[in-house]
Parts: structure tokens; sequence; C-alpha cells
């Protein structure tokens, strides 16, 4: 595993290069339980996606081993669709609850997930972005990214300036993402997600890119220019953003 440094704008993006995704999982499962055990009761920002699943799955083995513990932990979930209830399998509740909820000692009380089927979607934007702010903002948050460039659902062309918000997906978006439904039409056309200036205020950013894939992106978001069209590319003003990849960049 080789750590090198990019110099980007004006501040630093770590680069962690493994070998394969179950490399990639194993350092991303290490740093996640750094950022839990640094303190006593860490805020914890989780993405959904194929991405970080090995990850949640070492961190149950290292719960149920006794190694960790996510009892005095919060976590913030980075995006939801709007329409899904919280049953439907292919909604991120539903996902956050088979992929790691169940299996972990978290309170359900600390865990939140924006509601995409609120009444009022505006008013619960509002709220989420308050239950963070309360919260004292993430200490650790880790991203995914889509082949757009997008991370949570913001997708390009989204300001910097963002909070949560209510988007509309591209198609592309909803595309990619129909491999989990059972037809492109059933794909939400909307969804609720952190804003881009939501996640620049997490502590701590850890983003993980797999597959051959996004090289396209990841090149962009490392090395080209800071733009709302790359929403990712955002990241190279974080002061203290970890990009763990199998790729070769
Ligand atoms: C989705 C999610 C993102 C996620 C991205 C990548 O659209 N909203 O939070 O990071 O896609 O997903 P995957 O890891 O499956 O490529």
């Amino acid at each position: 595993m080789k750590l090198s440094t990019v110099r980007m704008e004006s501040e630093n993006v770590k680069i962690i290069k493994t070998k394969n995704n179950e490399e990639l999982s194993n350092k991303a499962a290490e740093l996640f339980v750094q950022a839990l055990q640094r303190k006593k009761q860490p805020v914890i920002g989780l993405a959904t996606g194929s991405t970080p699943e090995r990850m949640y799955e070492l961190l149950i083995e290292q719960y149920r081993a006794g190694k960790i513990s996510f009892e005095q932990a919060i976590s913030f979930n980075l995006d939801e669709y709007v329409g899904l209830s919280v049953e439907h399998p292919t909604s991120y509740h539903y996902y956050m609850e088979e992929k790691l909820f169940h299996a972990i000692d978290i309170k359900k009380e600390n865990t939140h997930i924006p509601n995409g089927l609120a009444e009022d979607l505006e008013k619960e934007c509002e709220a989420y972005e308050q239950k963070i702010s309360r919260a004292g903002h993430l200490d650790f948050l880790v991203l995914g990214i889509g082949v757009n460039g997008h991370i949570g659902f913001n997708e390009p062309g989204t300001s910097f300036d963002s909070r949560t918000h209510v988007v509309t997906l591209t198609e592309s978006t909803r595309e990619v993402n129909s491999r989990f439904f059972e037809k492109l039409a059933d794909v939400p056309k909307e969804a609720i997600t952190m804003g881009l200036s939501t996640i620049m205020e997490a502590k701590e950013i850890m983003l993980l890119v797999q597959g051959d894939k996004k090289a396209d992106i990841l090149n962009k978001v490392i090395h080209g220019e800071v733009t709302e069209d790359i929403p990712a590319s955002i990241l190279q003003r974080h002061p203290n953003t970890t990009v763990i990849t199998d790729i070769e960049i």
C-alpha cells in the first residue's frame, strides 16, 4: 500500500492507493475505527452505494469480535431518495439497516437519515441541517463518488454554498442507479442530500473510489480545476481529506 501526497490548490489531499477492493475496504475500516475511537461521542457521516459495502461488513466483524462499539456514536447519512418508504428495499434507510445498523449497537435514536417521505421536504432539509449543527457537525464523513463526480446526491452544477436540499437527479445518475431497481422508471426523480457546504464542514473526510470506470472522474477531481461542474472537486479545498482508491492515478 502506497501513501502519497498530492499538492492541490492550497491544501493537501492524501491519497492511499490499494491493490483491490478488499485492501481498500480494510484501509477504510481502519480509518473509520480510528475516528470512532478518537472521541467520546463521535459524529459520523455515512454513505450508501456498492463501494462501502465491504467496509461495513468489516466493521460488523470487528464489533462482533468485541473490538469496537457504536454505543456512543451519532450518525448522519448523506442522502435519501424522495418518495421511498423506510421498508422499500432500495431506500437508503433499508440499506443502512441491512448493511450495518441491525448488526451493531448504535442507538436507533442516534441514527439520522433524511426523510424522503416528509410532507414538507424543505422543512425536512432545514431540520436535518439543524440536527447536524446541533450535534456539533460531522467529525468524520465517508463519501463515495458518482461517475459524474457527484458526492451525496450533489449533481454537477450544484452550488458550492449548498446546504441540505432537494435535488432533481440527472438522467445519467438514474440510469447508473437503476441497477438496484427493477426498472429505470422505478428510480425516483428526486432526492434529499446534504449540501456541499454541509459536507465541507466535516472535520475529516474519507472518499472511497473503486473500479476503473471511475478513473476518469477521479483524475479530474484530484488533478483538475475546482469547479461546480465536478462537485467532488471541492474536496481539493478541504483541509483533511483522504482518498482511498484501487485506481492507478
Ligand atoms: C449514489 C449515492 C452516492 C454514492 C454514489 C456511488 O448515487 N447517492 O452517495 O456515493 O452513488 O455509488 P457506488 O459506490 O455504488 O458507485
